[in-house]
């Protein structure tokens, strides 16, 4: 479904908006870069990687503001087309952190996970993290220590007619409202 965040938009990204995907992450100050990766990586290192993880099998919740992309869920399998498990990784730029968005991220991303049968869903966090802990600790998260990083395995229940629905209504909600941006935005340069 399309959540209504902090005066922004949750849905799905679509994959014309690789280069949004990137300006944010891009965008992401220092320590946060460093959260969302594990470690510190180059502005080259993001755009490769943005380039390749869209073709990935990858599900991308973005968080819009005002038409910008400013906080991002991504969910992808690990390992074969049949995987039961799944990593997930959060980045939310500065000003939109600690609102609420990266909550509204994860349950969005969870459902997803439900849907297409992951068991155990990933999220490697520093053990410094503890705004991220907190995050996957609130969805029951189970959470074990290896090698100085936080990885939170969370059991996501089977699919069910109710929830595979609600994924898909959020997904046209979406759309609709992306349509209508682009709409307006289209007006806008003609007036
Ligand atoms: C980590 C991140 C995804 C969390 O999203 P967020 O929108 O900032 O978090 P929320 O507002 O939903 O808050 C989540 C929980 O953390 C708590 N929290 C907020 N700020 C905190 C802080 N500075 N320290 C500790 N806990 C904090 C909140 O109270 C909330 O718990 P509660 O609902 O029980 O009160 C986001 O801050 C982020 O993108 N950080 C940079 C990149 C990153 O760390 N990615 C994670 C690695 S994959």
């Amino acid at each position: 479904m399309q959540d209504a965040c902090e005066g922004g938009v949750i849905r799905k990204l679509w994959v014309t908006e690789t280069a949004q995907y990137g300006d944010h992450l891009l965008r992401l100050d220092q320590e946060s870069r460093r959260n969302r990766f594990g470690g510190a990586v180059s502005d080259e290192f993001i755009r490769n990687y943005v380039e390749v993880s869209l073709g990935l099998d990858a599900v991308i919740h973005a968080f819009f503001v005002d038409g910008e992309l400013r906080g991002a869920a991504e969910l992808r399998p690990l390992g074969s087309a049949f995987a039961h498990e799944a990593e997930a990784a959060f980045s939310i730029e500065t000003p939109w952190q600690s609102q609420g968005v990266g909550s509204a991220l994860l349950e969005r991303t969870l459902l997803a996970a439900r849907n297409r049968g992951y068991r155990l869903l990933h999220m490697a966090c520093l053990a410094e993290n503890r705004r991220m802990q907190r995050l996957a600790r609130k969805f029951d998260a189970e959470l074990t220590f290896d090698f100085g990083s936080v990885v939170g395995e969370v059991e996501s229940a089977h699919p069910t007619p109710g929830s595979v629905w609600r994924e898909i209504v959020g997904d046209t909600h979406g759309f609709a409202t992306a349509i209508l941006d682009v709409q307006s935005r289209l007006w806008r340069m003609s007036a």
